[in-house]
């Protein structure tokens, strides 16, 4: 059987030996979705994505039976399951798992279901008691190993016969990384280490790897997982959606100031990556904020009381990422910046002098990983990390199981701990109406507030194509070009 990775290099060998440029476009046309058999309706093109793959119940069912099934997939955070014989349950269309805590430093995943009849052996999270797994419909016994442990009236199931492996729960592979617990449900799957290897540098050089939460919430969304995290590759549409965020190029959107000096949107200064095995990131180029370019926050406005505001901004808008401390530490700086130094620099001395007395895991102090915070990376298929000065907000996005028009879209607002912090076990919180202000904050919910229009004008019989920005969302097309990658693998 040929995988989708073994396809892709395939498909990177034929453009590679072919000496004539007729070759080099028949590889890559066939590589993104535009081969002779595949659906007009299903196409990745270079200028967009037909819209069949937003809303064509038989391609959601493709994605489960050959994506979300040969994939990793992130299905918890390690903090949802802290303690030996805690377990959580993870669900992937009409695919369940779970995950338990073996011992300290193991953590394995099963497949939710009972040997005997089927039965799934666990909801939620919990912690099995003294590490037995008991299956409610008629006791079978397991042990957090897998082995089976008790059957009522062994003798009389295969004439008594029956073996170890008969009656073990079977495992999936399951490797722990940057705090997550990833799996992957093919028994051959493309290497984790080949998987993560694009992005690895990034995220053990964010310590993602020692965030926990501080909240988590799950959201049900009207549009397709797809439309959902596409909202937030790209800086493209701060403007329009959050025009408290982009004040001078959202009067322009809105016709409130089209005369005047509006030159460029600070998130013209976004840059963008892919990478391969389909991850990416935007970050802040020669921009960021915290490498001393602070100008633009400092019209008419003392520098600190004004990169405060704007930060204060996110707190109160996503309470993630940035968060209310950290702009307490940044306002102490009023009047304190030395002649010899600048406001960026000096917001980052004290963020980690503080962190310091605190015993308080921070990002390696870069160039390349300040231009990080307040940008994204992408895991290929479904896991966005924001991170910032020792927190990240994260945000993992699943189908739902029947509906190609909903999606569960998760937030995980971390940060790392001080050493003396108690280590706290992660509970979700199920919000049930994502345009509650109470339950979901300004930002997140501007940008969720889109996603039921978009799925609604995806169906518009006028619509046959979305049309993607070649720079600024080219994330997106590079994870549609690999998900062909999967979906096109024989
Ligand atoms: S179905 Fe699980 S013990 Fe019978
Ligand atoms: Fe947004």
């Amino acid at each position: 059987m040929v995988g989708p990775h073994d396809k892709r290099q395939h498909m990177q060998e034929i453009a590679m030996s072919g000496s004539s440029q007729n070759s080099k476009v028949t590889a890559l046309s066939s590589a993104s979705g535009s081969g002779p058999d595949w659906p007009e309706r299903w196409k990745t093109l270079e200028h967009g994505i037909r819209v069949g793959r937003y809303v064509d119940e038989d391609f959601a069912q493709l994605e489960y039976d050959k994506l979300w099934s040969k994939v990793w997939q992130a299905a918890a955070r390690v903090d949802e399951i802290p303690a030996v014989n805690d377990f959580t349950t993870y669900e992937i269309g009409d695919q369940s798992v779970f995950l338990v805590r073996s011992d300290a430093d193991t953590i394995k995943a099963y497949h939710n279901v009972c040997p005997h009849r089927g039965t799934a052996l666990t909801e939620g999270a919990g912690t099995f008691d003294h590490g037995n797994i008991i299956c409610p419909f008629h006791g079978w016994r397991w042990d957090t190993e897998g082995a089976n442990h008790y059957i009522l009236a062994r003798e009389e199931f295969k004439n008594g016969e029956l073996c170890a492996a008969d009656v073990a729960l079977k495992e999936l592979q399951c490797e722990v990384y940057a705090g997550f617990v990833f799996i992957n449900f093919d028994s051959d799957p493309q290497p984790f280490d080949e998987f993560i290897a694009p992005v690895r540098e990034l995220c053990d050089d964010l310590n993602i790897g020692e965030m926990r939460h501080y909240w988590w919430k799950s959201i049900p969304v009207d549009s397709n997982w797809k439309v959902a995290q596409e909202a937030f590759f790209e800086g493209y549409h701060v403007p329009a959606t959050h025009p408290q965020l982009e004040t001078a190029a959202a009067d322009f959107i809105y016709g409130e100031k089209i005369e005047g000096e509006f030159e460029e949107y600070n998130h013209h200064n976004v840059a963008y990556d892919t990478f391969d095995n389909g991850h990416g990131r935007f970050y802040a180029g020669k921009a960021s904020n915290y490498q001393g370019n602070v100008k633009r926050f400092a019209i008419n406005k003392d520098p600190v009381d004004a990169m405060a505001d704007r930060l204060q901004l996110l707190v109160d808008g996503m309470d993630a990422q940035v968060l209310q401390a950290d702009v307490d530490l940044l306002r102490t700086l009023k009047g304190n910046i030395p002649e010899d130094s600048n406001l960026g620099a000096e917001y980052v001395r004290v963020l980690y002098a503080d962190a310091a007395e605190k015993e308080r895991p921070m990002p390696k102090l870069t160039p390349e990983i300040l231009s990080m915070w307040g940008g994204m990376i992408f895991i290929f298929p479904n896991l966005l990390i924001l991170p910032q000065a020792g927190n990240a907000m994260i945000y993992r996005v699943r189908p739902h199981p029947e509906d190609v028009n909903r999606s569960t879209f998760e937030i995980y607002s971390t940060r790392t701990l001080p050493a003396a912090a108690p280590r706290e076990r992660a509970v979700v919180e199920v919000v049930d109406n994502p345009d509650d202000p109470d339950q979901v904050y300004l930002i997140p919910r501007q940008d969720l507030g889109n996603l039921k229009r978009i799925q609604k004008g995806l169906h518009s019989r006028s619509i046959r194509q979305v049309w993607l920005a070649s720079y600024n969302e080219k994330i997106i097309l590079g994870m549609h070009q690999e998900m062909d990658t999967y979906l096109q693998a024989e």
